[in-house]
């Protein structure tokens, strides 16, 4: 049976945790939702699932035996999460690499992802297994990396965007994310993690500046109610317009059928 057929197929990733990765991810797919592309997204932090509840989405999945059906966000997002598996947030998923990368794969073919303009991965942070399995068995397109001026300054991302360019994964651009904070009071622009590095890193390994995304307490608002769908913002129109320059300048993969 036929489970879909995807354009791009497109990894956002990180070197640590905690930077928006997620958040990242998220906003792209809902801007992209606003201009009528079909999206999905695979959430591979399968250990430190965060896609549901960014979307206010639950489980469980189904599986009529046709392949899993995924789920699909207010805006037309459809998702799949290891989350989806569990009782409930505060249940983990424990599991060794081995079934963790397992269910990577099975969550890219086994599910039934329909037709899709572009199914973006959450990718855990790191350098670890999951990102490994991601580059040898998915037909990515590349990968974007988020992180914070703090992260770059420690040079954490730079280790996970070595690792893409040492399995010739193309690597579409960079997002920078809180890197500025308005004062609501007096409009003051703050930069609380100290100075931003993303144009030095976009020169480096001549990538893209693919958004920077302020620190907004609007965004964690929404996100912790579940409703990051409608922060639609010009930071992050402006994400998307660059990102979709960004893929047409990039190798395009051939149509993924399942
Ligand atoms: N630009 C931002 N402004 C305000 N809060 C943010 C921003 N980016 C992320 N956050 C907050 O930080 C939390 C962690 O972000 P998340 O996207 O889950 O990080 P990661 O996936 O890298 O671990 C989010 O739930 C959100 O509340
Ligand atoms: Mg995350």
């Amino acid at each position: 049976m036929d489970k879909g057929q995807i354009r791009h197929v497109v990894a956002i990733g990180s070197g640590k945790g905690g930077v928006g990765k997620s958040s990242a991810t998220a906003l792209l797919a809902a801007e992209l939702r606003r201009r009528e592309l079909r999206v999905g997204i695979l959430d591979a932090d399968v250990t430190g699932p965060s896609m549901p509840k960014l979307l206010g989405l639950t489980g469980p999945l189904v599986d009529r035996g046709e392949g899993i059906e995924p789920s699909t966000s207010p805006s037309g997002v459809v998702v799949i999460s290891s989350q989806f598996l569990v009782e409930d947030e505060q249940t983990p998923v424990i599991w060794r690499g081995p079934l963790v990368t397992r269910l990577i794969t099975q969550f890219f073919g086994g599910v039934n992802w329909g037709a899709l303009d572009y199914l973006l991965i959450d990718m855990p942070p790191g350098t670890s297994d999951v990102p490994l399995t991601v580059f040898q068995t998915i037909p990515i397109d590349g990968m974007i990396f988020v992180f914070t001026p703090q992260d770059l300054a420690a040079l954490i991302v730079k280790k996970a965007m070595n690792m893409a360019r040492d399995l010739h994964v193309p690597l579409i651009g960079v997002v920078e994310n809180m890197a500025e904070l308005t004062c609501p009071q007096c409009g003051h622009h703050i930069a609380p993690f100290g100075p931003s590095h993303v144009d030095a890193v976009a020169r480096e390994y001549g990538v893209p500046v693919i958004a920077h995304l302020p620190l907004d307490p609007r965004l964690s608002e929404l996100c912790d109610a579940g409703r990051i769908e409608q922060y639609a913002v010009p930071s992050v129109a402006a994400y998307a317009d660059t990102f979709l320059a960004a893929i047409d300048r990039t190798e395009k993969a051939k149509l993924t059928t399942l």
